[in-house]
């Protein structure tokens, strides 16, 4: 997998490459017209004043040169824009993505029961196939921006808003909210996860099953302080306590579904990577990491208690 790099400079599929082409065009164009100018100047400022044409020089250079580039532009770019994928869902996989204060709630269907269920700031998609992302907030304004596939759009509450995210290979892509949103925009990060089609259905069946059960001593004290911690109040953990068979979307969607998180690359919406380590410090205090996050420190944990719950988060995969 290549490094998940967020650039503009590195576009990771069609509709990214148009927009990349754009980009250089209009960067290479302007920056040859800035050094015509500047040319001009300087010849401008050295020259001895003699008598020019001030009627050639206005009409030539201020009106039909800038016409002449600007209609071209104009044309070429409405020509290129046909090749974007169209942003419609006619076709596509659908994922459902609420951008939220301060992360990234990420719903899919699974085929085999029709049910949707939740992720949260991973979005795993096949390679070579459009996916629709079919896109809301629950809160404030935010917008969603993966340089490397596709343009920027905004989420706004009450509204689907649509973008089509294409692959055309296998990799890790990382995008971020692009719209201030409050104290943690910086920190509203997310990671497009593109994997070979056959792979990805295997992941996707996996992640609609319930939450691995402990199968040890640490996982299962590990299991007791969540439960004690009321972490369910927030958070979602599908089949927690054996008995429920999926679902869970009427259950608790405050903070991310946890069912899966073990599989994630990162936590706290691409601030920090995902290991054991990382989510005890998380749990024990995400104010310290993310001032005003919505979740509480579970400041009354004991080490060894911490450290079970961080090893059964880390064991669900
Ligand atoms: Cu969400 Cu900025």
């Amino acid at each position: 997998m290549s490094s998940p790099l967020q650039s503009v400079l590195h576009p990771a599929g069609p509709d990214a490459s148009v927009i990349a082409d754009f980009a250089w065009v209009l960067f290479g164009g302007g920056t040859v017209i800035f050094l015509g100018v500047m040319a001009l100047l300087v010849l401008a400022v050295r020259r001895r004043p003699e008598p020019v044409n001030a009627r050639r020089w206005i009409v030539g250079a201020g009106f039909a040169f800038p016409v002449v580039v600007l209609s071209i532009l104009l044309v070429w770019s409405t020509w290129r824009s046909a090749e974007l994928t169209p942003q419609t869902s006619k076709g596509a996989m659908s994922i459902g993505v609420t951008a939220k204060m301060w992360w990234w709630e990420v719903r899919y269907r699974d085929p085999a029961s029709g049910r949707e269920f939740a992720s949260a700031n991973e979005i795993r998609i096949p390679v070579g196939q459009a996916v629709y992302i079919g896109l809301t907030s629950s809160d404030v304004i935010h917008s969603l921006w993966i340089p490397a596939l596709n343009g920027k759009m905004d989420t706004v509450p009450g509204r689907v808003t649509g973008l089509t995210l294409r692959a055309d290979k296998p990799g890790v892509y990382r995008g971020q909210c692009v719209e201030y949103c409050g104290e943690q925009h910086a920190r509203m990060a997310l990671h497009v996860v593109a994997m070979e089609p056959a792979e990805f259905e295997r992941w996707l069946a996996r992640e609609a099953q319930p939450a691995a059960q402990p199968n040890e001593p640490l996982l299962e004290r590990g299991r007791a302080a969540f439960l004690e911690q009321r972490c369910q109040a927030c958070h979602t953990v599908r089949g927690i306590g054996g008995t429920d068979a999926g679902g869970g979307h009427d259950n608790a969607l405050l903070g991310p579904d946890l069912t899966h998180v073990g599989s994630r690359l990162h936590i706290a919406a691409g601030t920090l990577r995902n290991h054991r380590g990382t989510l005890a410090g998380w749990v024990a205090d995400p104010q310290a990491i993310k001032p005003g996050a919505r979740m509480p420190a579970a400041a009354d944990l004991d080490g060894e208690t911490l450290h079970a719950l961080a090893a059964y988060l880390e064991h669900l995969k």
